[in-house]
């Protein structure tokens, strides 16, 4: 069962769904009509995959046949469950307490969180939890960060390990840290690039470009703040900044205006680019 249908809950499960060890794969968010347009949402990126025939046809329609959206009491029979809803400790903590008496025993909590503390999420929890990081795009991603918190079984982590090798992904262990590997990484970098743009350092297509053509990096760093989504890199260096204490993660007060505004990068339309 994944948990939230947005961006990444979406896109986790068109990996479940696109793989042969899975035959069913609950797709739920807080109302089940936006569990139907995450549906929706991988139907159209199968699409693109079939376009591109990177996928057949039949492959993409035996894909879309496993997901059954719904509300999360669909999913008391789930073996794994795999939370993505939103950057929030309140929100997820509660979603997980109610998780603990709707979900069968032997079943294993995941979260998709990119930051928060996974020790903090698993506490007074029966079933056990861990960090399970996609990154985005998560069909196309490879790797997937393994977070174990202090109540983390070892067991539970070798069992997500060849899980995520089933899927095709490689995983990386971590141990339960403030953004992990990566975002403890990236997000600071991007939000770096926040504040040469609003310090007038450079426009965004020059800072961007500079990172591709300078450091070889794909994608330039305001680019991929309106692909991750700019209320979760801002969620992301708060979370930096008040777990270790330290001002140097303070977000950007240009990012903070701009999802104040709104403008929360590729989903709402606008962030650093437009999108049509
Ligand atoms: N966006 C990224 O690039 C990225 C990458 C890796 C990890 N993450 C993490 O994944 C999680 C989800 O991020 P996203 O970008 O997909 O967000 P999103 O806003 O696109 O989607 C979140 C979804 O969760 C649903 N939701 C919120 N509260 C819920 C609840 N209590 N029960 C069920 N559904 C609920 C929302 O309706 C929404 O559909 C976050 O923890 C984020 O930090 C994001």
């Amino acid at each position: 069962m994944v948990i939230g249908a947005g961006t990444m809950g979406a896109g986790i499960a068109q990996i479940f769904a696109q793989s042969e060890a899975t035959s069913c794969v609950y797709l739920t968010d807080v109302t089940a009509e936006l569990a139907e347009n995450g549906k929706r949402l991988i139907g159209e990126s199968l699409g693109r995959s079939v376009a591109k025939e990177r996928l057949t046809q039949q492959q993409a329609d035996a894909a879309i046949a496993k997901i059954v959206p719904g509300l999360k009491e669909i999913g008391a029979d789930a073996d794994w469950v795999i939370e993505a809803v939103k950057e929030d400790m309140r929100v997820k903590k509660e979603l997980f307490s109610d998780l603990d008496s709707i979900v069968r025993k032997d079943a294993v909590f995941a979260t998709n969180t990119s930051s928060l503390s996974i020790t903090e999420l698993s506490a007074g929890l029966k079933h056990p939890l861990l960090g399970m990081h996609f990154f985005n795009p998560a069909p196309v991603m490879k790797l997937v960060e393994l977070v174990a918190g202090v109540l983390t079984p070892q067991a539970v982590l070798e069992r997500a390990a060849q899980l995520v090798y089933s899927l095709g992904k490689e995983p990386v262990s971590v141990k339960d840290s403030p953004g992990f590997v990566v975002n403890r990484l990236l997000i600071p970098m991007i939000n770096e690039a926040v504040f040469l743009l609003s310090e007038g350092t450079a426009s965004a297509e020059e800072i961007d470009t500079a990172m591709k053509l300078g450091a070889n990096h794909p994608m330039g760093p305001l680019a991929l703040c309106d692909l991750i989504g700019l209320d979760v890199v801002m969620a992301i260096m708060h979370t930096l900044q008040n777990e270790t204490g330290d001002d140097k993660y303070r977000p950007a007060p240009l990012l903070r205006k701009m999802v104040r505004a709104g403008k929360l990068g590729r989903k709402s339309g606008e962030g650093f680019f437009f999108y049509q």
